[in-house]
């Protein structure tokens, strides 16, 4: 099977070291790939668009599209290779709005019953602000419709703050056409939980959920940003909270995509939070997490190519993960100035093979690795327990150093 990988992020250099594993692999291209997926398959320099994606695969004889990022799936990828009859593992873009737009998230869960916090939308500044103005309790959580890298959700302390961010969103346009429209949810206390699934729209399987740490800096400190680390499985998941989270919330979702008529044949992402009241979905994502696949995908024992097939091509309700009976950590290495702005083309140094790292936001820059994102590289590790997977991952960490390299150091706690 010729596969096609989309992303060149850390989950892709991940999904992309699984799926090298599969006996069923024939040729395995990637766009725009990184340096750790060049090591694993052919990187084709095109720009990264969904045209240029499609054509690539038409005339190279891909059987199978991997979407890792959720761009391209927002804009229509699958919608539009399947015109040409290649299946894509990832949601069609009316799948992806569930991420593409919070408020039509927001608009589902409330149709549906799903658990979440109450929210309001607003499509226009001077409604926002009179809204701010009459709030009384805070913190609330503010977060752009649209898709926003990671950076589109803020948790604001008084009104003061309020004014400045619902200003800087909706009136300077920070994040551009996706911050014009906002919603403002009620804060939600607990512990967050990303319980992912594969799933053709009428089959959920369940991967390990995973613990993201989503602050930049130690005791949750700092601003948002798309994960700075993680393990899994995660410590809180029981039995009982399984059947909740399948009752309450993935039951009720297949009955929207069903009567929506979406069709969804990817990851479902489910971000959570365990609060008092039960487990509620923060937000919905149309594919894998990352950090989260770093430590998910190792842990998985099965062909994980098989597994993407079937779901693209529609089928999975014969299909079983068999997991490893490990523990996994990531320890996300960023570069000083991330979630903001941040240098790039600094020269990464190795104390040992590169390829021990998975490659997040890395290029080459002639014989050199030098940063290329914010979260440059990632520190994977397994144990048989929690935290010989996290020893692991930080004694990995201290073999790279570059100028402005900085990591959290109280991942896993
Ligand atoms: N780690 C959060 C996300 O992938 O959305």
């Amino acid at each position: 099977m010729n596969v096609l990988l989309i992303g060149g992020g850390g989950r892709e250099h991940t999904i992309a070291k699984k799926i090298k594993e599969s006996k069923r692999l024939g040729k395995f291209y990637a766009i725009p790939g990184n340096p750790g997926i060049k090591n694993i398959a052919e990187v084709v320099n095109c720009d990264l668009n969904i045209k240029n994606i499609v054509n690539f695969a038409k005339n190279n004889a891909v059987d199978l599209i991997v979407c890792g990022p959720e761009q391209p799936l927002v804009e229509g990828l699958s919608d539009l290779a399947k015109e040409s009859g290649i299946p894509v593992f990832g949601p069609s873009k009316n799948g992806a709005k569930l991420e593409g737009s919070k408020i039509y998230s927001k608009e589902i869960m409330a149709k549906y019953d799903i658990p979440t916090s109450d929210y309001k939308s607003f499509y226009d500044y001077e409604s926002a602000y009179n809204y701010i103005q009459k709030r009384l309790t805070y913190p609330i959580v503010i977060k752009a419709d649209g898709l926003a890298a990671g950076k589109g959700v803020k948790i604001v302390q008084n009104r003061e703050d309020a004014f400045d961010v619902i200003k800087s969103y909706m009136v300077d346009k920070a994040l551009g056409a996706s911050s014009e429209h906002i919603i403002i949810e009620d804060f939600m206390v607990g512990e967050e939980m990303s319980a992912l699934y594969v799933t053709d729209g009428k089959t959920f399987i369940p991967l390990l959920p995973a613990r993201d740490y989503k602050k930049v800096f130690d005791d949750d400190k700092g601003e948002n940003t798309g994960g700075m680390g993680c393990y899994a499985p995660h410590n809180s998941m029981t039995k009982d909270l399984q059947e909740e989270i399948e009752t309450k919330i993935i039951h009720k979702l297949k009955i929207a995509l069903e009567k929506e008529g979406i069709d969804y044949k990817g990851v479902l992402y489910v971000g959570l939070m365990l609060t008092n009241e039960g487990a509620k979905v923060v937000e919905f994502n149309c594919r894998f997490g990352d950090p989260e696949t770093q430590v998910i995908v190792p842990l998985i024992e099965s062909d994980l190519l098989e597994l993407m097939y079937a779901t693209a091509k529609g089928k999975i309700d014969n299909q079983k993960i068999k997991w490893k009976n490990d523990y996994a950590a990531c320890v996300v290495i960023a570069m000083d100035g991330y979630p903001g702005d941040y240098k790039k083309g600094v020269k990464i140094n190795f104390k040992t093979s590169p390829f021990d790292f998975i490659h997040a936001g890395t290029k080459y820059d002639g014989e050199d690795i030098v940063t290329n994102g914010g979260r440059v590289l990632n520190a994977v590790a397994l144990g048989t327990s929690k935290t010989g997977a996290l020893e692991q991952a930080y004694k990995l960490a201290q073999k790279v150093s570059f100028d402005g390299a900085f990591y959290r150091k109280d991942i896993g706690k």
